[in-house]
């Protein structure tokens, strides 16, 4: 951490990885940004999921589920029975996320609520690359949420070839996307009138604040966030709204004019065809499209 934010600060234009903003207090204001009328996501993924995790479980035969940023597994629980339901033998989950204390109280949760699931939580920052633990074959893989649109086309490609590298011959993946569709629909989504949104990008100086000691007034960056219609994609920044200096005791002192931004977040939004694209440089092969009839989400079934 120490390390990005030096280079991200020293860097124009300024940028922070955005896997800084889920500590404990991140995650649960994720949580509430997935119940906000504005952020239409969370809604659509798990009506989505709702409607075709009998088919998805159906076609795949899955006798573990491997999820990454798997969060608090809410709409994993769509999958989860399907899988409980429709198999005699045991299903194992595998939960990956980088937050280690929220995973653990949602891992614990899930044993208490599914006695018959062998859990087993891999705490890992999934961008970086790890390894599974030994599991029952064949592997549902699942990147829900649209996380991967935090990537850039790059980076996002790199991570499907991790995927790929730790499936099976007869293992799937299944990826869920936002969807390109009208800006402003969007910009709302990240610009919540309840301010939800704004605590959760300024969030990302707290938990600098938290680890490397640093002294950033939070209330000193206004929250932004702005479609852009070229690249496809929501661009989070926290600009600065004054003149003013931060200490970072392992970096030093850092000066921020009024206006200077950081970059905390880019959330690319796709199509059919950019996800096939992505999916085939990986190594990987679309075999379903699914979307819900609004065309705000996609889900798509993949495998090697
Ligand atoms: C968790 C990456 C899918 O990009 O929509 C929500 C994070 N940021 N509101 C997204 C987020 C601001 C979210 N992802």
């Amino acid at each position: 951490m120490l390390a990005d934010v030096r280079e991200g600060l020293s860097a124009r234009p300024r940028q922070i990885p955005s896997k800084y903003f889920y500590d404990e207090r991140g995650s649960h204001l994720f949580d509430e940004i997935t119940r906000l009328p504005e952020y239409y996501p969370t809604r659509s993924e798990r009506a989505l999921l709702e409607i075709s995790a009998a088919t998805i479980i159906g076609n795949t035969r899955p006798a573990t589920l491997v999820e990454l940023g798997a969060g608090n597994s809410d709409k994993t629980r769509l999958l989860l029975d399907e899988m409980l339901r429709s198999k005699a033998r045991d299903i194992t989950y595998i939960p990956v996320d980088v937050s280690a204390a929220f995973l653990e109280s949602s891992a614990a949760q899930l044993r208490a609520e599914y006695p018959s699931l062998r859990t087993m939580a891999v705490a890992a920052d999934f961008s970086a690359g790890f390894t599974l633990p030994p599991h029952p074959a064949p592997a549902l893989h699942a990147f829900l949420g649209s996380t991967i649109g935090n990537f850039t086309p790059d980076a996002a490609v790199d991570l499907l070839k991790g995927v790929r590298a730790r499936m099976d011959s007869a293992d799937f993946f299944l990826l869920g996307v936002d969807l390109r569709k009208d800006p402003a629909v969007i910009e709302r989504a990240y610009n919540d009138s309840r301010g939800i949104t704004a605590a959760f990008n300024r969030n990302m100086l707290n938990v600098i604040n938290d680890s490397l000691g640093a002294d950033f007034d939070m209330l000193a960056f206004e929250h932004n966030a702005v479609y852009n219609t070229t690249e496809h994609r929501i661009e989070m920044r926290l600009i600065s709204s004054v003149d003013q200096q931060v200490h970072i005791p392992e970096i030093g002192l850092i000066d921020f004019a009024a206006g200077d931004a950081i970059l905390t977040e880019l959330s690319y939004k796709y199509d059919s065809g950019q996800v096939a694209g992505m999916l085939a440089e990986s190594g990987l092969v679309l075999r379903d499209w699914l979307t819900d009839d609004a065309g705000m989400f996609a889900l798509s079934l993949a495998l090697r």
